[in-house]
């Protein structure tokens, strides 16, 4: 009687862990589609200002593109939590993790082109956004050649 309800009990608590690991895996998933979702727009808006610059369009249309790619990298660099390496397929390389100042300061280095990609676009000068898009793709892919594994193709 008595050691069945002792097993009965290491039963109950070994299922409440699994049930805490499933759910701290789903939470890692969760952050690790986000980030990945952020990335996508992040290239999506990339894309829209090439599309306009191309065009020879109105660049002071980049204006709000630039403050938007802003906004994605401020959330971006908070979607690493310790953990956050497995869970889901990610490309984050464990870098992130080993050398997160430099992770960030590779964020920080992105911030600061797309301030001057604003900044080119407010000038309504075509070639001065077209350089300073230029140097905002470096940015993207200074940090990739350090903490995302290259793309399998
Ligand atoms: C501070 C570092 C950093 C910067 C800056 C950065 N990225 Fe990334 N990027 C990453 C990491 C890390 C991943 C991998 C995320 C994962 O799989 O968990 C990634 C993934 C991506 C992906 C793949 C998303 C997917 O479908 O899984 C794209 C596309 C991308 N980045 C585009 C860009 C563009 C465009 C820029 C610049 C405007 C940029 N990134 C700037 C670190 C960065």
């Amino acid at each position: 009687m008595k050691k069945t309800l002792i097993v009965a009990v290491i039963g109950a608590l070994a299922a409440g862990a699994m049930v805490g690991g499933a759910s701290i895996a789903l939470a890692q998933a969760d952050v690790i589609k986000a980030r990945q979702d952020n990335r996508k727009e992040t290239a999506a808006t990339m894309r829209a200002i090439k599309g306009v610059i191309d065009a020879k369009g109105d660049v002071k249309t980049v204006v709000p593109m630039a403050a938007k790619l802003k906004t994605l990298e401020l959330a971006f660099d908070k979607m690493f939590p310790a953990g956050s390496d497995k869970g889901a397929e990610t490309a984050a390389l464990p870098t992130v993790w080993s050398d997160s100042a430099g992770f960030l300061a590779a964020s920080k280095a992105a911030d600061a082109s797309y301030d001057k990609l604003a900044v080119a676009a407010g000038s309504g000068d075509l070639a001065a956004v077209g350089a300073a898009f230029g140097d905002t793709g470096k940015a993207c892919g200074a940090c990739h050649t350090t903490f995302r594994a290259k793309p399998k193709t």
